[in-house]
Parts: C-alpha cells; sequence; structure tokens
C-alpha cells in the first residue's frame, strides 16, 4: 500500500506501524519505547505525529499504515506532545550524561540532542535510587531507568524468563525486580536481553567483564572470540541440549578435523572466559565437545567441501595437529598434499606427549584416517627433507610444522647422573611401548600438565612414589585445576613454591635438594626473580628425575631457514619463512603451545599457502543449513545453582594399574544437562541495534 509522509509517497506493508514504515523508507520520526525486536507497547509518546482526519496526535509506534493515509511528522500538535514526553523524561533523569557508561551511544542522549530539548527547564530533582552492582554480570544502574519497559518486554515476552517487571518505589516507577530478589533468586537466565535493549546506562554488562582489547561481540561471547580456533561454542552447546549431536559435531567440524581429540585434552582457555564463572563453574565446553564428538553418527561427511583438482603440490614436513589440519584444508581445497613425519605414526605430541590415560591410540588413529580420507598422502618414518629439496622436487609450496619435540634439561648439578632424563623421551618412549626402567622414586621438575603427564605415567609404570616440584605456586602454575587434582588423587605429592638446587648422587641420582621459594614473579624486564627461604632446604631421596620444565625444536639448522631465539623458524604475520614459497606453523614458531592453537595455526596456513597456490585462501567450509535460534528461551527454577555435571572417572586406586581412560565421556543425558546450563550469551547479537537519528 502506498501511504503519504510528509508530502512524501512512501510503501508500506499490511499491518506495519507507521514507525516501521517511516523508518524503513529513510524517514525518521523519533521514538525511543519502541525497538525492532520487541512489540510496540507506544509508552514514550516521542513518535507523535498527526494524521489527516485524526483528532489528536498519535504514536506512529501504534498505528498501523493503512491505504492512502496521510502522516504529519512535525505538526504542530505532534512537536508539542512530543517535547513535552520529552521534558517530563528528563526532569527525573539524573543528567550525569557524561559520568555514564554509555555516553555517546545512548538513544536518550541521542533523542533530546535531536529534539533540542534541555532536562533543566523541567527538572524537579534527580531521583536517588542507589546503583545496584550486587549482581552477578549485570549493573543495574536504576537512576537512569526512564520507564520505557523495553528490558521488561524482553525479559518477559521476547525470553519469556519473566524476571523484570515495573516495580514501585518510594521514588517512583521503574524497572527492578519484584519482591526484592536477586537476578539469582528471581530464576534470571542472565541472557543479557535486558542490556541489549536498555536505551540509557541503566542495565549495563559489568565493567569488569568487558575487556578493552576485544571487540563488543567478542566480549558478549568470550568463549568463542577466545577460542583460537574460533569454535561457534554456543551453537554447539545449544544442538546438544536438543539432542541434536550431529548438528553439534557439525558445528565443531567446521573450524577442526579434531574434535575428540580436542574434547579429551584441549587447554580449554574458553571455560576461563564462560561468564558462567560468575555463577559458580563455567560450562564445561571441553567435555561438551567431547560428548558431541563421540555421538557424531558422521552426517556431516555428506556436505563435505572438495573443490576441483588445482594441479598444484604442496608438502607439509611434520604431522602434528598444525602439519595435520594445514593438510586437510589444503586438499579440500584441490591441492595435491603429501605429508612428512620422521616418526613411525603421525600426530606430533597427541601421540608423543600426551600419555594413552588421557587421549588413547584409537581415538587418534581415527581421526588422522578421517584427516587422510580428505585426500591427504602421509609418508611415515620418512627421512626428513629440507623445504629447498622439496621444492627442486616440484612441490609448489611448503609448510614447516616440526614441533617442539626436544626436552630441555636446566643447567643443575648432577643433571646429566644415570637417573635423569627429560620429559619428551620419557613420554615418548612409555607410548611407544618401550619405557624408560622406572624408578622406585621419582622426582618430576615442572609445574605445567606435562610435569603432571610424566609423574602419572611414572606412577603407572610402576613408581612406589611421584613428586613434582616447581618455583610456582599452585595459584601460579600453568597446569589444569583438574590435573592437579586428578595427580593428587593418584598420590602424586606436590612441592610448589620450592626451587631446585641440584640433583644429588655421585654414580647416579640419589636425591634432589629443593629450597622453599618466598615469591617468584618477573619483573619489569621479564627476568625471573626468586626469593628464597632461608634455611628450608631439604633434599628429597629420589632415584630417578625427569625434567619437564619446557621442550624447544629439533633439527630446524638443518632446512635452510632464517631463525630466531635458537632453533625456532622466523615466520612473519602470513607465516612465510625467509624462502618464497615456503611458511611454517605452529609451536615450532611461537614455541610450545595448546594443541588447539596449533590447529588454528594449521588452519591460517592453509589459508596463506592456498592464496600463494592460486586460490582465494577462503578454506571455510558449511556443514549445516543456517538455522536462527528460538529467541524464547522460558523459565528455569534455580538456573543460578545449576551444578556443573562431572563425567565417570575411574578409582584412582586402579586408574594407576594402567594406560586405561580416566574419564568416560558425558553421557548423553549428563551432555545436555550441563548444555542446560548455559548462558547463551549469542542470542544478544540477534537482537538489532535501533539506528540514531543520524543513522538516517
Ligand atoms: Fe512510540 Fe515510544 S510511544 S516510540
Amino acid at each position: 500500500m502506498k501511504i503519504n509522509i510528509d508530502g512524501k509517497e512512501i510503501e508500506a506493508r499490511e499491518g506495519q506501524s507507521v514507525l516501521d514504515a517511516s523508518l524503513e523508507a529513510g524517514i525518521f520520526i523519533p521514538h525511543l519505547c519502541s525497538h525492532p525486536d520487541l512489540e510496540a507497547k507506544g509508552g514514550c509518546r516521542l513518535c507523535s505525529v498527526e494524521i489527516e482526519g485524526i483528532e489528536d496526535a498519535v504514536p506512529a509506534c501504534r498505528t498501523m499504515a493503512e491505504p492512502g493515509m496521510r502522516v504529519t511528522v512535525h505538526g504542530v500538535k505532534a512537536e508539542k506532545v512530543r517535547k513535552t514526553a520529552m521534558e517530563l523524561i528528563l526532569a527525573s533523569h539524573p543528567a550525569d550524561c557524561t559520568g555514564c557508561p554509555k555516553y555517546g551511544k545512548c538513544e536518550l542522549q541521542s533523542m533530546y540532542q535531536y529534539m533540542g530539548v534541555g532536562p533543566e527547564r523541567w527538572r524537579k530533582k534527580s531521583r536517588s535510587v542507589a546503583n545496584d552492582d550486587s549482581n552477578p554480570l549485570i549493573s543495574h544502574l536504576f537512576t537512569r531507568c526512564i520507564r520505557c519497559g523495553r528490558c521488561i518486554r524482553a525479559c518477559q515476552d521476547l525470553r519469556g524468563v519473566k524476571v523484570l517487571d515495573y516495580i514501585q518505589t518510594n521514588t517512583g516507577i521503574r524497572a527492578g525486580i519484584p519482591e526484592g530478589k536477586s537476578l539469582q533468586e528471581a530464576d534470571c537466565r542472565f541472557c543479557g536481553a535486558c542490556i541489549e535493549v536498555c536505551p540509557t546506562g541503566s542495565i549495563m554488562d559489568q565493567v569488569k567483564i568487558m575487556k578493552e582489547e576485544r571487540s563488543y561481540a567478542e566480549n558478549i561471547v568470550p568463549c568463542r572470540s577466545t577460542c583460537p580456533a574460533h569454535i561457534d561454542i554456543p551453537k554447539y552447546v545449544r544442538y546438544i541440549r536438543q539432542g541434536d549431536f550431529d548438528k553439534a559435531a557439525a558445528v565443531v567440524r567446521e573450524k577442526v578435523p579434531f574434535p575428540e581429540t580436542l574434547g579429551s585434552i584441549c587447554n580449554h582457555a574458553c571455560e576461563a572466559e564462560c561468564k558462567r564463572n560468575e555463577l559458580g563453574a563455567p560450562i564445561s565446553v571441553c567435555k561438551l565437545k567431547r560428548a558431541a564428538a563421540v555421538n557424531d553418527s558422521g552426517a556431516w561427511k555428506a556436505r563435505i567441501r572438495r573443490d576441483a583438482p588445482t594441479g598444484k603440490k604442496a608438502a607439509v614436513i611434520g604431522a602434528g595437529p598444525a602439519g595435520l589440519t594445514a593438510a586437510y584444508y589444503l586438499a579440500k581445497k584441490g591441492h595435491q598434499v603429501t605429508v612428512f613425519e620422521k616418526n613411525e605414526k603421525a600426530g606430533g605430541q597427541c601421540r608423543y606427549g600426551i600419555p594413552a590415560y588421557r587421549l588413547p591410540e584409537e581415538l587418534l588413529d581415527r581421526e588422522i584416517t578421517g584427516i587422510l580420507e580428505a585426500g591427504v598422502e602421509l609418508k611415515t618414518s620418512a627421512e626428513a627433507e629440507t623445504p629447498g629439496e622439496l621444492l627442486k622436487q616440484g612441490f609448489d609450496s611448503v609448510l614447516v610444522s616440526v614441533g617442539t619435540h626436544q626436552g630441555v634439561k636446566l643447567p643443575l648439578e648432577g643433571n646429566d647422573l644415570p637417573g635423569v632424563c627429560v620429559n619428551t623421551e620419557f613420554l615418548k618412549r612409555a607410548r611407544q611401548g618401550n619405557p624408560f626402567p622406572i624408578g622406585e622414586k621419582v622426582m618430576v621438575l615442572g609445574g605445567g600438565n606435562v610435569a603432571y603427564d610424566c609423574a602419572r605415567t611414572a606412577l603407572r609404570l610402576g613408581a612406589k612414589e611421584v613428586h613434582i616440584a616447581c618455583l610456582e605456586n599452585e595459584q601460579q602454575m600453568t597446569s589444569t585445576p583438574d590435573e592437579i587434582e586428578e595427580g593428587a588423587q593418584e598420590g602424586v605429592l606436590l612441592h610448589a613454591a620450592h626451587s631446585f638446587l641440584r640433583i644429588t648422587g655421585e654414580e647416579k641420582v640419589t636425591g634432589v635438594e629443593l629450597q622453599k621459594v618466598e615469591r617468584f614473579y618477573f619483573d619489569e624486564n621479564r627476568k625471573a626473580v626468586i626469593d628464597l627461604v632461608e634455611g628450608s632446604n631439604q633434599v628429597i631421596p629420589v632415584d630417578q628425575v625427569i625434567f619437564a620444565v619446557g621442550q624447544k625444536p629439533e633439527g630446524t639448522d638443518a632446512f635452510g631457514l632464517e631463525l630466531t631465539h635458537g632453533p625456532y623458524i622466523q615466520a612473519d604475520a602470513d607465516l612465510k619463512t625467509s624462502m618464497e614459497g615456503v611458511y611454517a606453523a605452529g609451536d615450532v614458531v611461537t614455541g610450545t603451545k595448546s594443541v588447539i592453537a596449533a590447529i588454528a595455526a594449521g588452519r591460517k596456513a592453509a589459508e596463506q599457502m592456498d592464496r600463494y597456490l592460486g586460490g582465494d585462501g577462503d578454506i571455510s567450509e558449511i556443514l549445516l543449513d543456517p538455522e536462527t535460534p528460538d529467541a524464547y528461551i522460558g523459565q528455569a527454577e534455580g538456573f543460578a545453582g545449576l551444578r556443573r555435571v562431572e563425567p565417570q572417572t575411574a578409582e584412582p586406586r586402579e586408574r594407576v594399574k594402567g594406560f586405561g581412560l580416566v574419564e568416560q565421556p558425558l553421557t548423553c543425558e549428563e551432555a545436555r544437562c550441563e548444555a542446560e546450563r548455559c548462558l547463551q550469551c549469542d542470542l544478544r547479537l540477534q537482537l538489532r541495534k535501533p539506528k540514531l537519528w543520524n543513522e538516517y
């Protein structure tokens, strides 16, 4: 239908409000309480317009367009109502714009500036409702509430959570939680829709969860932005909640070819950023990924990407997670890919650096088979070729992803005694079924997850007493709390905040001398400062010492590439090395990081190499049809208090008897319960941002 606004004819649809039709046609009508995703209730009166044939000004947001309707936006009557309405709103507003965190983004501020109305003339007194920062995640600064009701409509109608409502206070009516309840007591689901739609600084995200270095969207969904591979975590958690494990697995598969490996051993940095930490414990993102992977029927395979052959050849040196990931995506782009691995099996650190009780051999084999099925050729026990030789042999591009497989010893007295070894050799030989002879009493030096891998492996190999000593205190240690706890359950004796002075013994190891650390930190020059407690020395008698204090690349000096910081390969931001056509990615560039970081590096390498080989660098894969999740999440009794669901684990006494899996995957039912705890932060990003007047 056609309607006329201020002399201009525009198109309007049946059932469309005059306001929406006008805004859609690019003609601005002031408005405040309406929101594109909420039902208009018509409270603020700022959208008042005059309509031919109607006596009084009417709200454009509540008036449906009719054929031939003639509308005047800036008529005398409409302007008068609008101006009075704005002055009344401002009369009770604190007018503390410059101190408001929403300064410059506030819709109220934008609107009164547009209208040229200031609060001064009508000001009676500013309301003095105390700001409420007592709830998790959400700041209420209700002095700034203008009673537009958007938050209430978002909470009641859009989400169906029904926590917010109008409440009477001794300073007037405002939005709030009835009966003086906290958000937890009222069963808030902390979805943040109220924050998203609030036009002023009345309801905000707590400042501490908004990090400056992140974009707005990254702050709103911190798990997804923290994941190095940017797996769409809220999306797969939602599918798990719906019981659709196939779709959940497809979401993970869109970004990584190792879902079950990651579900078993990922360092899950995303969980540290999960907003549910503020309510107790984060969503078990990692274990949910494992549940998705083990219940995956492989339906995604029907939609995998397979581009036409390009005739280009790529070589990958090193079949760890970075190299295999790059190979997988390069093959999908139609390139012919060969991976060279010097060990007898592919997998890199996943195979040789992580014990089987965390990552079983068959699991890794299964996922690597999936990668090879994409069309990747794998040559194991392959003599190390140099990138230059491979280019001469006809490969068009080469990726070096050899990882960091050489353990390091600290320059301690006694570090070359029989009975001393490094983590990499110790773990690799255990994995290969050819372990070092194990001592009765073992000391592992280091405070990361690898130290726990060594200590727990030593127990399984028959050591009677296993110690870990590290400079860091328990809070500073880089091992995850799970590892520390599981290690303690199995009997690992932890000496946190201890320096190791020397390894004692003449012919062989007899002990390690430790001294307590008062303080350990890095100064402004990144130099380690260690304050020791005088007189706290003690010798722990042991007959085997394992260094787990770091690892580095080996053999990189033979590659003919520029190196940095010793054996690391110099690569620029695009992963290019000093040799044309040769790229490097993963730990060999960055130093030892996580498996997920290596996978993310592999993805980036594939993008860069594809460009070099004449492609567009787009390795994305869509394994699901797009779906818009339901905005209505409903009520959930006791939501804030829902406890994290933990998987079944074997008894510590039983598990140290061998290398069987310590932890079972969550059952489907357990996974669904755990997924129910998700705050669904991503739903907020579906809500549209109303445009300000100067954006029309
Ligand atoms: Fe229409 Fe508020 S009454 S926008």
